[in-house]
């Protein structure tokens, strides 16, 4: 199992790449970025765990040395906000980024499963399918959008509530996309079950849309959340490695295209946009299954959902547009 980090140098590739070198699950882990991959190859390869690190520069051909042989490909790299800046607003430098990165992907382990991190993810999982799309390589089961984040958020915050002793065994779907009031949290289908007072709701439900500007802030111009990203990035990633290694029962919210998804047709209709986060079933050939939990909903879910609908079809016809209307 080859797992490929690109962006590795950064706030959260840092952290991510320690967690990918500490986990059993990996054999080879190579580390891409513009910067810096040599200092954290060699601090990471002291570490005595299985994986065999190695790291790559943009010269000598140093993309797709990294991206030969990859199972899967992380990707976080690209500008984080500052305090008063959208996600949105790093589309210009990100999307390019993720335009190119996906290029060497497609040219060079086009059978990759590949996770998106980077920025705005509601335009840039788009832009990943229209390169993919571009060079005849598309498989939606092998592109996800990594929204982990936000269901790690809605764990955690609920528990206030809950006082559960350990806030990963609520397990609380997140629908949408990864931005503001596209992201919806499904508390009514919490299980176990959480009891939530109608006072503390709205803001719960805020709270988990809006978590990543806190973290914005309290970093004051030095970026945005690294440490727990990297938890969650590191969460979804072995998630997939553990069902394409055959584990059964995965299921972990991601934003793919629903249509080239098994269920998610009906799914994509129903919300009137292609790039949709739901539970997804994953196996060894990735999203195996996407779960249609839109009929269970609460009467507030599903004006949270409208607004949510409203807001991510702009986003993903900026990230398609990007590619198809460039040469
Ligand atoms: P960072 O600036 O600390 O690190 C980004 C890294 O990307 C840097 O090391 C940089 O050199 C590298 N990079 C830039 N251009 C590159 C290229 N062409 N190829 C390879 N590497 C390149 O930023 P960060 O805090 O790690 O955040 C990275 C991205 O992740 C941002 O876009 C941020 O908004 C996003 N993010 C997403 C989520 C999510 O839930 N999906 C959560 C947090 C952050
Ligand atoms: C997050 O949710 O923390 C990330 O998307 C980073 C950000 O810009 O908020």
């Amino acid at each position: 199992m080859k797992a490929v980090v690109c962006g590795a140098s950064g706030g959260i590739g840092q952290p991510l790449s320690l967690l990918l070198k500490a986990s059993p699950l990996i054999d080879e882990l190579a580390l891409f970025d513009v910067v810096g991959t040599p200092g954290v190859t060699a601090d990471l390869s002291h570490i005595s765990s299985v994986a065999k690190v190695t790291g790559y520069l943009k010269e000598d051909d140093g993309l797709r040395k990294a991206l030969t042989g990859a199972d899967v490909v992380v990707i976080p790299a690209g500008v984080p906000r500052k305090p008063g800046m959208t996600r949105d607003d790093l589309f210009n430098i990100n999307a390019g980024i993720v335009r190119d990165l996906i290029t060497g992907v497609a040219e060079t382990c086009p059978k990759a499963f590949i996770l998106v991190i980077s920025n705005p993810v509601n335009s840039t999982v788009p832009i990943a399918a229209e390169v993919m799309k571009k060079a005849g390589v598309f498989d939606p089961k092998r592109l996800f959008g990594v929204t982990t984040l936000d269901v790690v958020r809605a764990e955690t915050f609920v528990q206030e509530i809950t006082e559960e002793k350990d806030p990963s065994k609520t397990v609380i779907p997140v629908i949408g996309g990864h931005s503001g009031e596209t992201i919806v949290p499904l508390f009514s289908m919490a299980k176990p079950a959480v009891d939530i007072p109608a006072d503390k709701l709205g803001p719960l439900v805020k709270r988990v849309q809006f978590g990543g500007d806190e973290v914005v802030q309290a970093k004051g111009g030095a970026g945005s959340a690294t440490l727990s990203m990297a938890y969650a990035g590191y969460r979804f990633t072995r998630s997939v490695i553990k069902a394409v290694k055959g584990e059964k029962g995965i299921i972990e919210p991601s934003y793919v295209y629903l249509p080239g998804v098994e269920g998610g047709d009906a799914i994509a209709k129903e919300v009137g946009v292609d790039f949709f986060s739901v539970p997804i079933e994953l196996g060894p050939s990735g999203a195996e299954s996407a779960q249609n939990v839109l009929s269970s909903v609460s009467s507030e879910e599903k004006q949270l959902l409208e607004v949510c609908k409203r807001d991510l079809k702009g986003s993903i016809d900026k990230g398609v547009g990007f590619v198809t209307t460039s040469p």
